[in-house]
């Protein structure tokens, strides 16, 4: 599928981005887990949580509804997964074959799992190394370094890992791991990644204390249902920020976004290059902190620097902060993000192709991107190389190219935000 784009001059009115994608994720997986029913309300419809949930329903787990975002999943307890009859398809979502990679490290049973093209050349051993260190048996291509996974959980000991990237993912991993290990799981991170594991652990009634970077859980915890509400997820609004940004004749709500600190460094770094936005109606649901952003365009833009702590908190944002810095006066520079190299596609690469096939001056580098403003854009025929996120950076893009930007792949886009297209255009008057 293709998607065209033409130049905006402004950008006006209220929306609402799906359910948080990670959050989405974990409160499937931990709901199958608690014993009796979880509500969750405004559970994400994107491609990638609906690979999670058909793993778990392979798992024998009832997860019905739908409408209106309203999902029950009908947890079986801590003991209650039944051993898959098939291979498990994880689709693109790196998410999904992690977490449960964690999970199934913990079941008496046999669990194969693979997914599409992209994720067959994710790296799979740094998830794989440490479960096995705890007791798993998994097997995949590569000496275990690539899916397909085949995973013979059982006895697990509690281990104290030091993860040599911050990733979520491989966080989860283990603490999942973690709620079936005999004693303690703990996991220190080189910096803070998302938390979302940990804060919903908490709320099912999982003890999870930490220190600094190191997080923990002890095994043994039966998990209590919940009713959850799951926030805007601040990755797909991150879209919007942006063109309100560089739209100067934006304005644009966002409501009932997420906004827990491990998440908001697109945020930070959009208010430092002097973008005008705001957070209103300030609350907490489901643990998480969420509020409305408001931004407004019409501001000039400056060049920052970027890395460390702060990547790992704006790490799915930077394809579309790339397209922030082409509008910024001076240079930007994005470094210690070499994990965007093992994304949906090479995000240094396919970020400074495809924005230099716009007219954009970007320098990839060892573990980053420099990249040179302001630039005129002109439209032209772009790529998505199957990552949805590259995908809509370029539909941003194509918002301040003079002519018509046409993105080729755009049904990826639904990986993370069906309806991100008819969003786009409710704004444009
Ligand atoms: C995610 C963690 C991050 C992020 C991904 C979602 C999660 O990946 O890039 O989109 O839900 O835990 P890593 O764990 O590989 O950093």
């Amino acid at each position: 599928m293709e998607l065209t784009v033409s130049p905006a001059a402004s950008l006006r009115g209220s929306l609402r981005v799906p359910g948080d994608k990670s959050i989405s994720h974990r409160a499937v997986i931990l709901g199958a887990l608690a014993r009796g029913e979880t509500r969750i309300y405004g559970l994400s419809r994107a491609g990638d949580v609906r690979s999670t949930v058909e793993c778990l329903r392979a798992l024998g787990i009832s997860i019905t509804g739908g409408e209106g975002g309203k999902v029950t999943v009908a947890g079986r307890g801590r003991q209650g997964l039944q051993e898959p009859e098939d291979v498990l398809e994880a689709g693109n979502s790196g998410t999904t074959i992690r977490l449960l990679a964690g999970l199934f490290s913990g079941q008496p049973f046999y669990a194969t799992i693979t997914g599409d093209a992209s994720l067959r050349r994710r790296p799979m051993g740094r998830v794989v190394r440490p479960l096995v260190a705890m007791g798993s048996r998994i097997f995949g291509r590569g000496g275990g370094e690539l899916a397909p996974l085949t995973i013979l959980g059982g006895d697990l000991a509690g281990t104290e890992h030091e993860l040599p990237v911050a990733s979520a993912q491989v966080k989860s991993a283990l603490l999942l791991a973690g709620l079936y290990a005999r004693g303690q799981t703990t996991v220190t991170e080189p910096y803070l990644s998302r938390d979302h594991t940990e804060r919903m652990l908490a709320a099912f009634g999982v003890p999870v204390w930490r220190s600094g970077l190191k997080v923990g859980v002890e095994g043994g915890t039966e998990l209590e249902p919940q009713e959850l509400t799951i926030p805007g997820d601040v990755s797909s609004a991150a879209f919007f920020l942006v063109a309100g940004a560089i739209v100067p004749e934006a304005k644009i709500r966002i409501e009932g976004v997420g906004v827990n600190p491990t998440r908001t460094g697109i945020i930070d770094a959009l208010q430092r290059m002097g973008a005008d936005i705001t957070l209103e109606n300030e609350t907490m649901a489901g643990g998480e902190p969420v509020a409305d952003l408001v931004v407004r365009g019409g501001h000039r833009l400056q060049g920052i620097s970027l890395g460390g702590a702060q990547i790992p908190r704006l790490i799915d944002e930077i394809p579309v902060l790339a397209v922030a810095a082409t509008q910024a006066d001076g240079e930007t520079v994005i470094q210690d993000a070499a994990e965007l190299k093992v994304k949906e596609s090479n995000r240094l690469h396919t970020v400074a192709v495809e924005l230099e096939r716009l007219g954009a001056e970007v320098r990839e580098l060892d573990d980053g991107l420099a990249i040179r403003g302001p630039a005129r854009l002109v439209g032209a025929r772009c790529e998505s190389y199957g990552d949805h996120r590259i995908a809509m950076a370029l539909a941003v893009a194509g918002l301040v190219a003079e002519g018509l930007t046409t993105i080729s792949g755009s049904e990826y886009i639904d990986i993370s935000f069906p309806g991100f297209q008819e969003c786009l255009q409710r704004l444009v008057p």
